[in-house]
């Protein structure tokens, strides 16, 4: 059985995730997250938030806004136009695939981005047929992702539920601006769910219809280079192919985020600042910088918004997994808002000396034309709506109103004048992780079978529960202590107790769930006053006493090692 499958079996039989309505046959695309799931989520969640809010918290901030977008807001942003996938249908059993994985899967090449057309002629040229019936294929056409719905009673309400949680960023950057402390860079950050339509979604909690995405929409001056924050990611290394070397089918590099933004490999230095900020949180959710790289998407890959990008692939037992995206976005979607919405969203920016700017200004002899009313009208349709340059480009031309020069009316001339700013559209990065994505890799890297048995090492920062304690039988004194000694340690540490069926399958089941200690108590606890703590990864075991315990967890979750307190303890 494939690891992935054993995953999936694995996260069924312990409460981690299932599919969604599972008593009707489920709906594909769709997942529970169990309780031992939902642990784990959170603390996945508490994780990204440590590392990209908290850690950057005098510039990052986060929000929350609502799934239910009007469509006004998508067609702005482009979704409604451009979040579309390929689709191809059989003619003969009409079972509908998407067109480019199709492709992918059978010929083993990457068609990523390709146009509807040019699908239609791989699929002809190659011969390709409908992989359940054998029948011949259609036309390959844009299929929206989007879940489109009705906002209130009335009809021609149109909304949708969000795609990414980006737009909610965009469309309440004018007020986060104003309300913290209007300055750039800006960070704003949301942990949300989204919607998305996917095709024929059979890869488990990778490509889900409803998931939730953390990302960070960041605004920055795109003239401002000065990027003090990023001196301490400024030796992290991980692997990167670039675009040219992915072009001529080169491999990934090692390289140093001080390279990236030396060399400008990076259109802006905070695109490796957030990828830096994304190779350490996989690596905290057990993944190594081994299994990692990030991937330069080709133009003709990137989303319709993005100058550049970088995708974080996962790569472990085989399988291949975009954990997060890395976008610059430009002003595009800022830009886009503002026609939208006529709303002005850009920002001053204060120059810290006046310049001074040469300025055309155009100048109207009123009393000569006050005289002449039908001339006067004619000479203001000429200039009306132009600029001082164009104006002086008619002058140039000696252009005549009624046979009398434009020049004896209108003249433009340059002035010198003050500028103490100027106003521009804030240029955004874009990190952001599926959430589900992060549970299933974080779990894919953790399992581990040992002696017929599964064991989930989970990195301690992400584990369900910190500490399990069990009472060996199922006797009233030794649940009694046990419960104590849950008491004592649950004031610090998030503890599972359990106190039903043999101790085998307990330890068996804080095993598969990635509980990284067990302590028991058992009958001669009532006479020593000791505990046993067994360690989840090598089973080694260690013998305590009571008013220890708290110390030595301590030392084991800043990170001591558990065969140095086995050691001392043996001393
Ligand atoms: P893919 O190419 O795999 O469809 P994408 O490029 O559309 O992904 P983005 O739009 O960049 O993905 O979404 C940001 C992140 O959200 C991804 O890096 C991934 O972790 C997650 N994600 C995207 N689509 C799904 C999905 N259908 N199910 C679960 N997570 C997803
Ligand atoms: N916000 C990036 C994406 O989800 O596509």
């Amino acid at each position: 059985m494939p690891e992935s499958d054993k995953v999936i079996e694995l996260a069924k039989r312990r409460g981690i995730f299932w599919p969604s309505y599972e008593i009707y046959g489920g709906v594909a695309g769709l997942y529970d997250i169990g309780p031992v799931g939902t642990r784990i989520r959170n603390k996945i969640i508490q994780t990204w938030r440590r590392i990209f809010v908290e850690e950057n918290s005098e510039f990052v901030v986060e929000i929350e806004s609502p799934l239910i977008t009007p469509s006004k807001v998508l067609e702005a942003s482009g979704h409604v136009d451009n979040f579309t996938d390929p689709i191809v249908e059989c003619t003969k059993c009409h079972k509908i695939y998407r067109a480019d994985h199709l492709i992918e899967d059978t010929l083993k090449i990457n068609v990523e981005g390709l146009k509807p057309s040019e699908l239609t002629s791989l699929i002809s040229e190659k011969g390709l047929k409908c992989p359940a019936c054998g029948g011949e294929l259609g036309e390959v056409r844009n299929f929206n992702l989007l879940f489109s719905t009705n906002i209130g009673p009335y009809s021609g309400s149109t909304g949708y539920l969000r795609p990414e949680t980006a737009q909610g960023m965009f469309t309440a950057f004018k007020r986060v601006y104003e309300t913290s402390r209007q300055k750039l860079p800006l960070g704003i950050a949301q942990i949300g769910r989204v919607a998305r339509n996917e095709i024929s979604p059979r890869q488990g909690l990778v490509r889900m219809r409803e998931f939730a995405i953390m990302e960070v929409e960041f605004f920055i001056d795109p003239e401002d280079n000065e990027v003090p924050w990023l001196n301490k990611y400024y030796n992290e290394e991980f692997r990167v192919l670039f675009k040219d070397a992915k072009e001529k089918g080169g491999d990934p590099v090692l390289v140093k985020v001080k390279d990236m933004v030396e060399e400008k490999l990076v259109v802006n230095p905070w695109m490796a600042f957030w990828m830096a900020s994304a190779s350490r949180f996989v690596q905290s959710l057990g993944i190594p910088s081994s299994n990692f790289l990030f991937e330069e998407k080709l133009p003709h890959e990137r989303a319709h918004y993005s100058s550049q990008t970088f995708d974080q692939i996962v790569e472990l037992m085989g399988e291949k997994v975009e954990i997060s995206g890395h976008a610059y976005r430009g002003n595009y979607d800022l830009s886009r808002h503002s026609k939208f919405s006529n709303e002005d969203l850009t920002v001053f920016k204060k120059f810290d000396q006046p310049r001074v700017v040469k300025r055309k200004t155009v100048i109207i002899n009123r009393d000569k034309l006050k005289v002449n009313p039908d001339l006067q009208r004619e000479v203001m349709t000429m200039i009306s709506g132009k600029s001082p340059e164009q104006i002086n480009e008619l002058l140039e031309r000696r252009v005549q109103v009624s046979g009398v020069p434009l020049s004896e009316f209108v003249n433009v001339i340059e002035r010198e004048e003050k500028e103490h700013g100027t106003k521009f559209y804030p240029h955004v990065v874009e990190p952001s992780f599926g959430v589900e994505r992060c549970l299933y890799l974080s779990i894919l890297s953790a399992y581990r079978e040992k002696k017929d048995r599964v064991v989930l090492s989970l990195p301690k920062e992400i584990a369900p529960y910190h500490i399990a304690v069990f009472p060996l039988l199922e006797k009233e004194e030794l649940i009694k202590k046990a419960k104590e000694v849950h008491e004592i340690l649950r004031r610090k540490y998030e503890v599972l107790y359990d106190d039903t069926g043999s101790i085998g399958k307990r330890y068996a089941r804080v095993d598969e769930i990635g509980v990284p200690y067990a302590i028991t108590i058992d009958p001669q606890t009532l006479d020593d006053n000791a505990v046993t703590i067994r360690d989840r990864d090598s089973w080694e075991q260690v013998r305590v006493k009571i008013e220890h315990l708290e110390t030595i967890m301590d030392k084991l979750f800043s990170g001591q090692e558990f065969s140095m307190i086995a050691g001392e303890a043996k001393k």
